[in-house]
């Protein structure tokens, strides 16, 4: 499942568009409106920008295959029927009452994250606690110890990494990269495994060992890929999620004043921030056999992208799609997907960046971007965050 290392490249090459700006808003824009089915021969991928259509692309899995060759193998390259049997193993640990009872262990993770930065006059968002909160959380959900997080940091940044070169040279580097950073990830979780067999502990990867699937336990493999999975799609997502919501409101002042004297509001904001500047910008999926969208011939076998991104700012579902509406009802973003793949830890995020968000309104009184640091971007083609958020505090 895991041994061949090969990646698929419309995940890994960002396409031109994405490059020419910190903001991809434009391009989606343009796109929508002048080519939303567009080939793209550079990187041998169909890139879709508008709601309908991206919500058709995900949702049909009969003519849009997650099933990918020779990739990484998870949950998410499934297609039903097998991949419902699959996802039942882990669903368990994500029902709405489990992660509700996982609420005040967040809280006191957080509490311990901002009593560190006691004193600090400048923090950095991202490296002091929208990244350690959730590896911490999903570290402890699987059972692994979370000193370990900086190891997880780099495998997780090395995984979403995308590149604009095509250069046979850059991409066999990534992938090098890569396949080194998923063989040192199975060594690790090979020896939590073995661990667990002998002594199961309340966690998902004890869970995970006793599972079956149609009478047969999972292989190693298995095992692996769903450890590896959950570590990746649970941290930079949701660090994410917390970094883009904080930009967000420094962009928006009076918004954050209104959040800084009701907290009752953040969720509100949170969701509106998912849509605004959702984590997750594309997801990709194959061409089951050939087709006609919107006047284009797709051909079986080909890659699509599905823009999320823009699916979210599409002027013909979303009124004023531009502005930050925390009051926005109905709010039908696509950050998590939709149908049958849709996000296994989305009330978990959200739980993480609510509980969060609250806590660092209360603890930090006068949060201020700290404007002379230009931000960098994540160099991905499929996240959408930022490398840090660096603030001033008023302690
Ligand atoms: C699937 C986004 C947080 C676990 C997905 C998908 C998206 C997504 C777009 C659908 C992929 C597709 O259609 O191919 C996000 C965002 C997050 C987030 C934006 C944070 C803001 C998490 C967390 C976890 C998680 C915290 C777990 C700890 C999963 C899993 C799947 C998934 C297991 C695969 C589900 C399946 O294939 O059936 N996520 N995710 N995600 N996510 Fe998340």
């Amino acid at each position: 499942m895991m041994e061949e290392q090969q990646m698929s490249y419309g995940l890994l090459v960002r396409p031109r568009g994405l490059d020419e700006t910190n903001s991809p808003y434009d391009w989606y824009k343009k796109m929508r409106k002048n080519s939303p089915v567009s080939f793209d021969p550079e990187r041998n991928c169909w890139d879709i920008f508008c709601y309908e259509d991206v919500q058709m692309v995900l949702q049909n899995y009969k003519q849009f295959s997650s099933k990918r060759n020779g990739s990484v193998s998870t949950l998410l390259d499934l297609d039903p029927p097998t991949h419902r049997r699959y996802r039942n193993i882990v669903s368990q640990a994500f029902t709405p009452r489990a992660i509700q009872e996982l609420a005040p262990r967040i809280q006191a993770l957080t509490h311990e994250l901002l009593a560190s930065l006691q004193g600090k006059s400048k923090i950095d968002i991202v490296a002091d606690i929208a990244y350690p909160l959730p590896v911490i959380v999903i570290s402890e959900m699987l059972g692994v110890p979370s000193q370990h997080r900086d190891i997880f940091k780099k495998w997780s940044n090395i995984f979403v990494s995308g590149t604009r070169t095509l250069s046979p040279n850059v991409m066999n580097k990534l992938f090098a990269k890569q396949g080194k950073a998923i063989l040192d990830l199975q060594t690790y979780f090979q020896q939590i495994i073995a661990k667990r067999r002998f002594d199961p502990k309340n966690d998902i990867v004890s869970t995970l060992i006793t599972a079956e699937v149609d009478g047969e336990k999972l292989s190693i493999e298995e095992l692996l890929s769903f450890c590896f999975l959950l570590l990746v799609a649970g941290i930079e997502t949701t660090t994410n999620l917390i970094t883009n919501t904080m930009l967000t409101l420094f962009g928006h002042p009076d918004i954050l004043k209104q959040l800084y004297r009701d907290n009752s509001l953040i969720p509100a904001a949170i969701e509106e921030a998912l849509r605004y500047r959702s984590p997750v910008h594309s997801m990709n999926r194959f061409v089951t056999e050939d087709m006609n969208l919107k006047g284009m011939e797709l051909k079986k076998g080909q890659e699509v992208m599905a823009w999320i991104g823009s699916a979210n700012r599409d002027e013909n579902v979303f009124d004023n799609p531009d502005v930050f509406d925390i009051n926005r009802s109905p709010n039908n973003y696509l950050s998590f997907g939709t149908g049958v793949h849709f996000c296994l830890g989305s009330q978990l995020a959200k739980l993480e960046a609510k509980i969060c968000i609250t806590e660092m309104l209360k603890a930090l009184p006068d949060m201020k971007l700290d404007t002379t640091k230009k931000l960098s971007m994540i160099p991905s083609a499929f996240v959408y965050g930022f490398k840090e958020l660096p603030v001033s505090v008023g302690l």
